[in-house]
């Protein structure tokens, strides 16, 4: 799968009012929103999303960050999906971030760095998974 992505609004996007500013930039890069949500994360679909960092260092304080308040994530659609959309929201670390992209714009820290995107279109297909069911997807969007 190369046409799909999921980005997720993070709790420091939602809390900072920028939900409209970002789907904006998105909608604006040539993205079509697919299915989108308002959630809060509980501690375990948060740990089971980002278990591939489960040894990392900063996985706590990336949960407890990522249950802080409701996100919101985003089945995203457009060739090349996952890799255009990294190239739009920058590194992950703002200050590394190139200048126009969404980090480099709204992002505080490599923490608090307002928005996910997949990494993979693997990825990508399993990630939409986690927020939305295939009945959603189907009633949603036609999937
Ligand atoms: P994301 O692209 O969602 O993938 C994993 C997340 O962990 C990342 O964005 C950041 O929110 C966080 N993260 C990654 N690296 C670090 C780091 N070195 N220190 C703290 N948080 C990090």
């Amino acid at each position: 799968m190369n046409n799909k992505t999921l980005a997720i609004l993070k709790p420091d996007c939602v809390k900072k009012n920028l939900i409209g500013q970002v789907v904006n930039k998105i909608q604006d890069a040539g993205f079509k929103v697919n299915a989108m949500k308002m959630v809060k994360l509980t501690p375990d679909s948060a740990k089971g999303f980002y278990e591939v960092h489960k040894e990392r260092p900063f996985f706590n304080d990336l949960i407890a960050y990522m249950t802080s308040g409701p996100c919101v994530p985003i089945a995203l659609e457009k060739e090349n999906a996952v890799e255009d959309f990294r190239k739009l929201i920058g590194s992950t670390d703002p200050t590394k971030a190139a200048d126009g992209t969404i980090r480099k714009l709204f992002a505080e820290s490599i923490q608090e760095n307002i928005v996910h995107g997949s990494d993979s279109g693997e990825n990508a297909a399993k990630e939409i998974l986690h927020f939305f069911s295939r009945k959603e997807l189907l009633e949603i969007n036609g999937f």
